[in-house]
């Protein structure tokens, strides 16, 4: 049996509580991690063995390089050099700098997994881990609106009293505030979300919410982390167990929505080998120009990008 492995680049928040994700949901035998603060990932690591000491299965906790990569299946990205107060943006020039220090040397060294970016600003940073690479599109992943859509969702059955995994209702976009939901495909069990309700929720209200909860968050505790580390714990699920389940993700786009040399969030089906498909929506007419709007946005900060 081929043992699963998952590299975890970046361990402050996000990579240490994706670190314990993965640990107890049992979906990896092998966690590399990596970090330029050689006192905190040994920290990180000694107490993440703790926590894989009570799973029935032998998981390990290692500490490698980056370069240190040809035989890991996910590559998760998750540095930072500070945090965004305002908007994720701020982040680019400082975030886009450590990639490019990164991923070179991650590729002349073999790497022959798939990336999946959680550093903001998530949609330029996964173009710019695609770019850098040379890897096929399916094999770069960002977390997207993935986390954006499961926010939507859980406000949504908080309003509405069902449980989120019942709502089909989605965002799409920039993993920033030009997302928007794709009001005019959600349902629960094909039954539209307005004839449910009827006006009992304020839609534009809850998409608003979603959006800026991530802000909401970090300006109370300084950092998201449980959220985030189980978004990309369930992304790491759906590849490692080929499930062929559709998550609302940055993918490079080909043609797809009439746009080429981007990355953006939509639905798209995942398998072992990363994206498989990228579902192609009939937008309503004010959702095609909110995405054009998003399209225009990210490929503004590709524009920023510090090669
Ligand atoms: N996509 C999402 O939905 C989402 C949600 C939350 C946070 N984030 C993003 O995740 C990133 C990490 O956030 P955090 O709260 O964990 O930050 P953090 O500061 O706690 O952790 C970042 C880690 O990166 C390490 N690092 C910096 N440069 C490095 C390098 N060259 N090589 C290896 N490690 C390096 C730092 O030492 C630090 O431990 C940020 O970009 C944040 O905006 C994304």
């Amino acid at each position: 049996m081929k043992l699963r492995k998952v590299m975890i680049i970046g361990v402050g928040n996000v990579g240490a509580t994706t670190a314990y994700t993965l640990i107890n949901r049992g979906i990896c035998e092998e966690i590399a991690l990596v970090d330029i603060n050689k006192e905190l990932v040994y920290g990180q690591q000694q107490d993440l063995l703790d926590a894989a000491a009570y799973r029935p299965n032998m998981i390990k906790v290692t500490l490698r390089e980056a370069i240190d990569c040809a035989d890991i299946d996910i590559a998760i990205l998750a540095v930072t050099s500070g945090i965004a107060k305002k908007s994720r943006a701020e982040e680019l020039t400082g975030t886009s700098k450590i990639i490019s220090s990164i991923i070179p040397g991650m590729m002349a060294n073999g790497f022959n997994g798939i990336f999946l970016i959680a550093t903001n600003p998530c949609d330029a940073i996964t173009y710019q881990v695609w770019k850098l690479s040379g890897l096929p599109r399916q094999r770069v992943i960002g977390t997207g609106v993935w986390l954006d859509t499961v926010r939507l969702r859980r406000l949504l059955g908080q309003q509405m009293d069902i449980g989120p995994q019942s709502i089909d209702a989605f965002v799409v976009g920039e993993h920033g505030d030009s997302q928007f939901p794709v009001w005019s495909h959600s349902s629960v069990y094909g039954i539209h979300l307005n004839q449910l309700v009827k006006n009992r929720v304020d839609f534009a209200k809850i998409g608003s919410q979603a959006r800026h909860m991530g802000f909401e968050i970090a300006d109370r505790k300084h950092c998201t982390e449980y959220g985030i580390g189980s978004t990309i714990t369930e992304i790491c699920q759906q590849i490692l167990t080929n499930s062929h389940r559709a998550l609302a993700l940055s993918c490079i786009l080909d043609g797809e929505y009439g746009y080429h040399d981007v990355a953006i969030g939509v639905p798209a089906i995942l398998d072992q080998n990363g994206v498989k498909k990228i579902i192609q929506l009939d937008f309503a007419p004010n959702e095609k120009q909110l995405f054009e709007n998003s399209v225009d946005i990210v490929k503004g900060y590709i524009k920023q990008i510090q090669w």
